[in-house]
C-alpha cells in the first residue's frame, strides 16, 4: 500500500489547538457526555437581520458570480469609510483587499513577503495561527515575551528581538487570548523603536477592535504613529464583531505594492471571496451599531460574572481582560497538585484534559498560545452555560490536593 508522506510545510505545522479542543468536546458530546465547550472564539449570537437581508438581496440581484480577486468595489469602499470613521485612516479603495476571513488575509501577506529564514516577531501569548503560518513558509517565528497580567509588549523587548532578518512585527489588539489593548502612549513607545528600524513591517490584527470594555479604548498602531503607515498592513474582518464567523470575510489595507502582491497570491489560491458574503459585510460595515453595542454589553456582563467566579478560586490568578472575549487565567499555583484519583496536574495541558474528563468543560491550554501555566476560556457562550462551566472549573480546581 502506498505510504503517505506529508510535505515539509505540513510536517512543520501543528494543527490548530483551539479547533482540536473544540472537536474533542463535540466528540464527547456526541457520545452522550454533558460537555460545555469554552474552546472556540466564536460569538454565540446570530448575524444581525439587516446583514442577512443584504446577502439575500445580493443573491436575488444575481451577485452570484466570481468576484474581482481583491473584492467588490462596494465592500472595498465600505472598508475605506470604516477606516476613516473609526481609525482616522484615509485609504484608497485600491489599497484594500478582501479575503476569505482575516486568516486568509494574514496567510496571503506572509506568502507574499516571507523567504526562508525571514523572521517574524510575534508577542506571546499569541493567536495560535501566526507562528504556524510563518513556520510553514520556512520563516522563523521570533517570540517576544510579554508579562502577566497586562501582556503588553515593551519597547525594550521589541528592540531585543529585531535583527537584520526581521520582516514583520505582528501586533494583535485587543489580543487573543489575553484581551490586552495598547494605550496611545504604549503604541508611541513601540513606534519610537520601529522608527529606528525601517526594514520592519507591521501587521496589526485589529479583528477584536469593537470588543473593548470599561474605560479601555482601542487605537490602531498607525493612528498613534502615522509615519508607520507606509509599512503597515491593517487587518480586520467581520467575524467577531458582527457574529459573522461563517461568512468568511476579512480584509486588509496597506501599501499598494504589498496589497497587489497579496492579490496575486489570492488569485492563484482561491480567487475573490464569496460574493454574496461580501455584500453582507458591506452592509455590516455601513450599518447601525445598535446590535453590536448590545453584543458588547452582554460580553462585558459575562466577563464580569465569569471572571468573578474564577477570581474567587484559590490557586487561579486572573485580571479581567480589557477586550476580546476570552479569559486567560494562570493555573500555575495548581500545578503539582493531584486529582482525587491521584493524577498529578503537571502542566496546563493536564489541567485542561482532567477538567474535560472530570467536569466536562473544554478549555484550551495556554501552551498553545505560547504561555504555559495558563488556560483560555471564551465568554462568547450563553451566560447560563458560561456560569455553569465557571462553577465546574472552580469545583475542579478546588478539588485538587
Ligand atoms: C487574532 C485573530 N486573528 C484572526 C482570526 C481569524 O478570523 P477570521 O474568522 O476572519 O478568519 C482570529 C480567529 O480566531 C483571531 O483570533
Amino acid at each position: 500500500m502506498a505510504r503517505f508522506s506529508p510535505s515539509y510545510a505540513v510536517s512543520r505545522m501543528k494543527p490548530s489547538a483551539t479547533l482540536e479542543t473544540a472537536q474533542l468536546a463535540r466528540d464527547l458530546k456526541s457520545q452522550g457526555r454533558d460537555v460545555i465547550s469554552l474552546a472556540t472564539g466564536e460569538p454565540d449570537f446570530n448575524t444581525p437581520l439587516h446583514i442577512v437581508e443584504a446577502a439575500h438581496r445580493a443573491a436575488l440581484d444575481g451577485k452570484t458570480r466570481y468576484s474581482p480577486v481583491g473584492g467588490v468595489a462596494e465592500l472595498r469602499e465600505a472598508v475605506t469609510r470604516k477606516l476613516e470613521r473609526d481609525n482616522s485612516l484615509t485609504i484608497d479603495p485600491g489599497n484594500v483587499i478582501v479575503s476569505n476571513g482575516a486568516k486568509q488575509v494574514i496567510s496571503n501577506a506572509f506568502i507574499a513577503t516571507l523567504n526562508p529564514g525571514d523572521e517574524v516577531i510575534i508577542p506571546a501569548p499569541y493567536w495560535v495561527s501566526y507562528p504556524e503560518l510563518v513556520g510553514m513558509l520556512g520563516g522563523t517565528a521570533v517570540i517576544a515575551q510579554t508579562r502577566a497580567p497586562d501582556f503588553i509588549l515593551t519597547p525594550q523587548e521589541l528592540e531585543r528581538r529585531i535583527t537584520p532578518r526581521t520582516r514583520w512585527l505582528v501586533l494583535n489588539a485587543p489580543g487573543n487570548p489575553t484581551g490586552a489593548i495598547y494605550s496611545e502612549v504604549e503604541l508611541k513607545a513601540l513606534g519610537d523603536v520601529l522608527a529606528r528600524h525601517p526594514h520592519v513591517w507591521l501587521m496589526t490584527d485589529d479583528i477584536y477592535e469593537y470588543l473593548a470594555y470599561g474605560s479601555a479604548r482601542f487605537m490602531t498602531l498607525t493612528q498613534a504613529v502615522p509615519m508607520l503607515g507606509d509599512r503597515t498592513l491593517v487587518i480586520n474582518g467581520v467575524s467577531k464583531a458582527y457574529a459573522m464567523t461563517g461568512w468568511r470575510i476579512g480584509y486588509a489595507a496597506g501599501p499598494a505594492g504589498l496589497v497587489k502582491a497579496m492579490g496575486k497570491v489570492q488569485s492563484q489560491l482561491s480567487s475573490g471571496a464569496n460574493m454574496v458574503a461580501q455584500y453582507a459585510a458591506a452592509a455590516a460595515l455601513d450599518g447601525p451599531r445598535t446590535e453590536i453595542d448590545a453584543f458588547v454589553c452582554t460580553y462585558e456582563d459575562r466577563r464580569n460574572k465569569a471572571g468573578a467566579v474564577l477570581q474567587s478560586v484559590h490557586g487561579i490568578q486572573l485580571k479581567l481582560p480589557d477586550g476580546a472575549f476570552y479569559l486567560f487565567p494562570s493555573c500555575k499555583q495548581l500545578l503539582g497538585k493531584k486529582t482525587l484519583e491521584g493524577k498529578v496536574i503537571d502542566s496546563d495541558a493536564a489541567f485542561a484534559s482532567e477538567l474535560l474528563q472530570r467536569e466536562g468543560v473544554a478549555v484550551v491550554p495556554g501552551s498553545a498560545f505560547g504561555a504555559p501555566g495558563h488556560f483560555r476560556t471564551t465568554f462568547a457562550v450563553a451566560t447560563d452555560l458560561l456560569l455553569e462551566a465557571s462553577q465546574r472549573i472552580k469545583r475542579f480546581a478546588e478539588s485538587l490536593q
